[in-house]
């Protein structure tokens, strides 16, 4: 059993990571401020875990740029903490272009004090929620994880930020005087678009306003909480004039964070960098259409004119993630709209929707 700490544990990927992390035996210490998410989805993480599981999750409700917080989420327990995965960040591409400062005080400057206080603890090991919005436009489909890095928006700005913070103390040798290598096992995970949802349908995304991406965007007009859903670009050079991107389900997401955890504490320190996508590209209309055959809903909507910022496909090479991790997506699309479909037709209102 390992003790681990889950910074933004209560958010979408980090709830369904989370529960995998107690269901294989972990101790899981959250530490969350709730900015973006709800106490609620951590207590059905721990119902779902069963009692005596749940009896290793312990939350800390607190922010990732305070170092007291962080403190005290390290010595929640007398044993040392393992590893530390972090999600805690802020995701939304618009705001991140009306609040950049915001997005770095957060993305950027939050992991420098997680990063300080992982020093502080003697934890060395770290697995980064990076993102496929790092390579900008893509120079190639499908993208390896050598394309260039080129963000186009203060989101991905900040991502790649930590990126590079990440890659120097990778680089960094182990103290000042020492000559050794350095003591840090770090994953940066690039992940393409996480959707679908637990298959128990109590916990999924549940984003705080009108939806940033398509696919929740799709589940709430299908039960009725939105009446149309806005298509950007229907003359994009794809068989359908829609947008293509490269779904993967949030369990296979959380399963491939276990792997890269496998892989740091097996291996020799390291700096791993892996693309986290199925390798698949789905229109949108592929997409509304699935969602429609696994809801029985329609999903009425509008084409509009592109959007300035998106590109017309962004389609994960997941090659070097199956060769270093062992790991590969399982989950297709009717699966991850089926499940999509159980999280929201069960809770309509999301976390705020009561006791599911
Ligand atoms: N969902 C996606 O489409 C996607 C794609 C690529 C990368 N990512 C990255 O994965 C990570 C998790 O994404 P998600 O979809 O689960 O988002 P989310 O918003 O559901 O979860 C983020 C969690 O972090 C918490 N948090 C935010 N700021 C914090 C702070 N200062 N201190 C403590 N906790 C804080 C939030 O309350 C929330 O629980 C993020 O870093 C995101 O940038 C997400």
């Amino acid at each position: 059993m390992a003790k681990l700490l889950i910074a933004g544990g209560a958010g979408f990927i980090g709830s369904h990571t989370t529960l995998l992390l107690l269901e294989a035996g972990h101790q899981v210490v959250v530490l969350d401020n709730f900015s973006t998410s709800s106490p609620e989805s951590l207590q059905r993480v721990a119902q779902l875990a069963g009692s005596s599981a749940s009896a290793r999750l312990c939350l800390v409700e607190g922010d990732i740029r305070d170092p007291g917080s962080l403190d005290q989420a390290f010595q929640t327990t007398s044993a040392p903490c393992d590893a530390v995965i972090h999600f805690a960040g802020l995701k939304a591409v618009a705001q991140s272009v009306h609040q950049p400062l915001l997005y770095w005080d957060v993305n950027v400057g939050g992991s420098q004090r997680l990063l300080a206080a992982m020093e502080r603890h003697g934890c060395h090991t770290l697995v980064f929620s990076s993102s496929a919005t790092v390579y900008g436009y893509p120079d190639r489909i499908p993208i390896p994880e050598t394309a260039a890095l080129q963000p186009i928006n203060p989101y991905g700005h900040t991502k790649a930020a930590v990126e590079q913070m990440l890659a120097d103390l990778a680089s960094n040798e182990a103290g000042p005087a020492a000559s050794g290598p350095s003591r840090w096992r770090i994953a940066r995970l690039r992940y393409f678009n996480p959707v679908g949802a637990h298959a128990s349908g109590r916990i999924g995304e549940d984003p705080l306003g009108p939806p940033d991406n398509l696919f929740p965007f799709v589940s709430q007009v299908a039960v009725g909480r939105r009446q149309r859903l806005k298509i950007f670009g229907a003359d994009w050079p794809t068989p359908d004039g829609t947008g293509i991107r490269d779904y993967i389900h949030v369990m296979d997401l959380a399963e491939g964070h276990l792997a890269a955890l496998e892989a740091l504490w097996n291996e020799p320190p390291q700096l791993l960098t892996l693309n986290l996508g199925s390798g698949r590209g789905h229109s949108v209309l592929e997409v509304v259409q699935a969602f429609e055959a696994a809801s029985g809903r329609p999903v009425p909507y509008d084409l509009l004119p592109r959007r300035a910022g998106d590109a017309a496909e962004s389609v994960a090479d997941p090659t070097e993630a199956h060769r270093r991790l062992g790991w590969r997506a399982q989950r297709d699309l009717a699966t991850i709209c089926s499940d999509g479909w159980h999280w929201q037709s069960l809770n309509p209102e999301g976390y705020g929707s009561g006791p599911a």
